[in-house]
């Protein structure tokens, strides 16, 4: 399986922060905070990953990664020429994937689950996607399922709801075959003028093709001080945790 991370959007919740500097290049624990991303496809043992950002932002995430002689993953880098939303993004992956499945990850989503069981639940998926999903306390800031759970399935999801139907959110880990271009190329802009990723997840859900799971662990999306804050503070945590019980 191959990998995709989303590096690139315009941070503006981050501001100033974001005004001359990626916000995925900001430090979460002792790391820039593309590094979780790429660890955690490396221990899934994904090793083949493109990062997609805008164009002048590349040389930077080349400089950082390209320099770094202990990560041994072969990364590609690709343009997108506007932050116009999670699905544009991901339509430049399209010759990098070729035809295989593959799992796309948002760049700003730090958690502590490994993705390994994932990744083999969804290698024995015939075809369709994954999510994986988390319960939060903020259900207007993301994507938002509402499901069946005896029958463990996604009966629909919307994004950023004013009156959420449930507090499970969609994080930004999915997994896709590659029918998922195609449903990117149905969909239009939404109302912030982005291709949205819960258009072409519900797509997927038209098609009985959506599986999910649930992340025990912490997840947070950095996209905010507050967020980005608490993943260092988290991160720091796990890694203290970690190290006293090797
Ligand atoms: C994006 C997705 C949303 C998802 C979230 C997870 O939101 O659109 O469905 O729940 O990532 O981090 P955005 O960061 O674009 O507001």
């Amino acid at each position: 399986m191959k990998g995709v991370i989303l590096a690139g959007g315009k941070g503006s919740r981050l501001a100033p922060l974001t005004k001359i500097f990626n916000k995925h290049l900001l430090p979460v624990g002792p790391y820039p905070m593309i590094y979780w991303s790429l660890f955690k496809l490396k221990e899934a043992g994904i090793l083949d990953v493109m990062v997609i950002s805008q164009e002048e932002q590349i040389p930077l995430f080349q400089k950082l990664l390209e320099s770094d002689q202990e990560l041994g993953m072969n990364i590609v880098y690709q343009v997108q020429p506007e932050a116009s939303g999670i699905s544009d993004g991901l339509s430049y992956a399209k010759p990098f994937v070729k035809g295989e499945k593959f799992v796309l990850m948002l760049g700003d989503n730090v958690f502590e689950d490994s993705l390994n069981p994932f990744v083999e639940a969804f290698q024995r998926q015939d075809r369709g996607a994954k999510v994986l999903l988390k319960e939060v306390a903020d259900p207007n800031r993301f994507g938002i399922a509402e499901i069946d759970a005896t029958r463990q399935r996604i009966l629909s999801i919307e994004e950023k709801p004013e009156y959420p139907r449930s507090s499970y959110c969609v994080t930004g880990i999915y997994f896709y075959d590659q029918e998922v271009f195609q449903y990117i190329e149905r969909i239009s802009p939404s109302d912030r003028g982005e291709l949205e990723i819960t258009d072409v997840n519900n797509l997927y859900i038209s098609n009985s093709q959506l599986t999910y799971d649930m992340l025990k662990g912490w997840w947070i999306d950095a996209g905010t001080h507050e967020s980005l804050h608490e993943a260092s503070a988290k991160m720091f945590e796990t890694m203290k945790k970690k190290e006293g019980s090797e």
